[in-house]
């Protein structure tokens, strides 16, 4: 039996995970299992893959054990792919101290939509396309990555009025049409079909096809 530690203290990633490997040699634990406190990562990177890359290395050295990483966010296209790495504080232009550091996970959601809704004012449905993309990387217990997977989930952001909707979901869920028919925002979407079509379920997927020729060489 192979263990991972996931990097993640998210019990919802881990299980969906722990659901995903249940058929492979593989144990997956989350990093709360461990039964200690790990410095948390600084995740500095331009990139999501690098980001990724700086969570599974860090965490894979200090808990001697394979370590999977994901990093997502949203990139909309006619901000130039903001948000983007500083998804989770884009109203604070990612700076996550200071005001940002006091608030809410959903305090802080609520902030980041008002503000990508202020910065696509005027912006014409066609232009409003946007992706949530999620990158994963494992890493071994000597700190080499050894597999990265890649995954997106397209659509676009909706107007003011016609979104947020759905009570599903977190983030940007509310405001996001899902391709290809931009009908229902991904909040609308049952927790069992957004988990089927994520760009979060495309990256695990992948990653499990590789996660058994990577046991089987090792
Ligand atoms: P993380 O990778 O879990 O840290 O997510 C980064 C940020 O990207 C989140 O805080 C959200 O703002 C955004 N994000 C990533 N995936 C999703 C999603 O599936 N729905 C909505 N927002 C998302």
């Amino acid at each position: 039996m192979h263990r991972i530690v996931f990097a993640s203290q998210n019990p919802g990633k881990i299980r969906e995970l722990q659901a995903l490997t249940a058929d492979q040699d593989i144990e997956i634990i989350g990093l709360n299992d461990l039964g200690r406190a790990f410095a948390e990562p600084i995740e500095d990177g331009e990139t999501f893959l690098e980001n990724a890359t700086i969570k599974a290395v860090q965490y894979a050295k200090e808990t001697g054990l394979h370590c999977l990483a994901d990093d997502s966010g949203l990139i909309v296209d006619a901000l130039d792919g903001r948000p983007g790495v500083i998804s989770s504080h884009f109203a604070f232009d990612g700076n996550t101290e200071g005001e940002a550091a006091g608030l809410s996970r959903q305090e802080r959601d609520d902030r980041n939509n008002a503000r990508l809704m202020h910065d696509l004012e005027g912006v014409a449905d066609a232009d409003r396309t946007a992706r949530f993309t999620c990158t994963m990387v494992l890493a071994s217990p000597d700190g080499q990555v050894l597999a990265h997977t890649q995954g997106d989930f397209e659509g676009r952001i909706g107007q003011p009025g016609d979104v947020p909707r759905g009570d599903h979901g977190f983030g940007y869920d509310p405001l996001f049409l899902v391709a290809p028919d931009y009908t229902r925002a991904s909040a609308e979407l049952a927790p069992e079909e957004k988990n089927s079509m994520s760009h979060r379920a495309k990256a695990v997927g992948a990653m499990m096809q590789k996660l058994a020729s990577v046991f089987n060489d090792s």
